[in-house]
């Protein structure tokens, strides 16, 4: 591996003016992926959503954001100095899950807005579920601005038919894929893609230069040509092995009592498609949270969940898996079934920002740069933040900067913390204060 890490030789090629290496295997990457043009990312996909916003919008255009978007889509909103337009994602109270945007409101928002510059998406979100990306893509054409999909967590959507359609492929003109995710590229290597003629290349590149390292690591730029070549010669057969552990998964885990496991049974709004190598079980009739199952898995078990939230665990099922690991999995739910039969009171609370948005009272960018003052948390409630807290993962901003701070925000921040969930983004990792703007 050390051998392997090189600066820019002549024959590599320079990721910021692609020849040689470099160039060809960005070719490669756009016929595998369906692409116009593809760009190798060294930075995840944080930096590809951040330069999608940075080409695409000038400070104070205006850009139609779900409200459960990545953080890397707010740190866009910021460096751009756009202005979000949130729309909010369908709700699940059942799973405590937020779905995609419909047509229908993304319609009547672009209605009232005439000016907006582009459309965001999330297809898919972090649980697999992908909303009805072929009308968003038809309605955002009508107004003739691109549509921004941020897949991180789609790369294989491509190479298998079982599995929900790729963003390009209804009609996106951008997508932003995690290829380190869900395919086999090293941490932090991900792909943007564009194609059609709404988005200009040159403004990509500039965008790019912008948020990556003028010494793109070549073991991460070389991941992500060994990714695209295991795809293009093998993703199908490896996707069908993939899908059929999926499978195996979630009928095994769904006829133990007390558990669900997410399922599309049909088509509604927000919810028009799911990836079913993500697998989604709800744990609240057991009496039990989803970061305590993670902690037992991972101390007693040896399973460790992708994502575990309050109500549920999400696992990513990949190429990399075998079927011990999935007997493993099911095994272990056996045994936490066993433990706790109960059906006791649930003690998730749903997440209020979803339900309870609060409006921005600054736009991301003025609150990001504005004279801020650190007060107690109780007191904080009411002002207007200027620190981005969101449980990690998901990543998604349970406060902003520019947001107005609410009693039931703190709540939820408080009680993830205090049943051992991950808070990101504070300046005070204990939650005992909070950064807010002075006005
Ligand atoms: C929906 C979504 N978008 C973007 C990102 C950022 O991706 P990366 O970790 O490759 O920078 C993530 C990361 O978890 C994500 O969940």
């Amino acid at each position: 591996m050390f051998q392997a890490d090189l600066p820019e030789l002549p024959e590599l090629g320079n990721l910021f003016a692609p020849d040689e290496a470099i160039k060809q295997a960005q070719i490669l990457a756009s016929e595998a992926f369906g692409a116009d043009r593809s760009w190798f990312l060294v930075n995840g996909s944080t930096c590809g959503v951040i330069a999608a916003i940075v080409a695409t919008c000038s400070p104070g255009d205006k850009i139609i954001v779900p409200r459960n978007a990545h953080q890397s889509v707010i740190m866009g909103l910021i460096v751009s100095g756009a202005i979000p337009i949130f729309l909010n994602p369908e709700y699940d109270p059942t799973w405590d899950l937020a779905l995609s945007i419909t047509p229908k409101a993304l319609e009547a928002t672009l209605k009232n807005n005439s000016d907006v510059k582009a459309v965001l998406l999330v297809y898919p979100t972090y649980h697999g579920v992908c909303g009805d990306i072929q009308s968003i893509a038809a309605i955002t054409h009508r107004y003739n601005i691109p549509l921004l999909v941020d897949e991180a967590h789609g790369a294989h959507f491509e190479f298998h038919e079982a599995l929900p359609p790729s963003a390009l492929s209804m009609g996106a003109d951008l997508s932003v894929q995690s290829t380190h995710k869900v395919l086999s590229a090293m941490t932090q290597a991900s792909m943007l893609h564009i194609q059609g003629d709404r988005i200009h290349p040159q403004r990509i590149s500039q965008a790019l230069q912008l948020v990556e390292s003028t010494s793109p690591s070549y073991l991460l730029l070389a991941s992500l040509d060994g990714a695209r070549q295991q795809m293009a010669l093998h993703g199908e057969k490896l996707l069908t092995q993939t899908i059929e552990l999926s499978k195996l998964a979630v009928d095994k885990i769904k006829e133990i009592d007390h558990l669900s496991v997410l399922e599309l049974k049909e088509k509604r709004p927000g919810f028009h498609d799911l990836d079913i190598t993500r697998l989604t079980v709800n744990v609240t009739g057991l009496g039990i949270t989803g970061l305590e199952v993670d902690d037992i898995f991972r101390e007693k078990l040896e399973v460790t969940a992708e994502l575990p939230m309050l109500s549920h665990l999400a696992f990513i099922i990949s190429i990399g898996n075998r079927k011990q690991d999935i007997n493993k999995l099911i095994d272990a739910f056996n045994t936490l079934h066993n433990y706790f039969r109960s059906s006791a009171n649930s003690r998730f609370c749903s997440s209020p920002y979803l339900l309870n948005p609060s409006p921005l009272t600054l736009s991301p960018r003025e609150a990001f740069f504005a004279p801020k003052k650190l007060v107690k948390i109780e007191q904080s409630i009411g002002k207007i933040s200027s620190e981005l807290i969101c449980p990690y993962p998901p990543g998604i901003p349970v406060l902003m900067p520019g947001e107005m701070i609410t009693h039931e925000a703190i709540t939820y921040l408080t009680k993830i913390q205090q049943l051992g969930g991950m808070i990101s983004g504070c300046s005070d990792s204990t939650l005992k204060q909070i950064n807010i703007v002075i006005n």
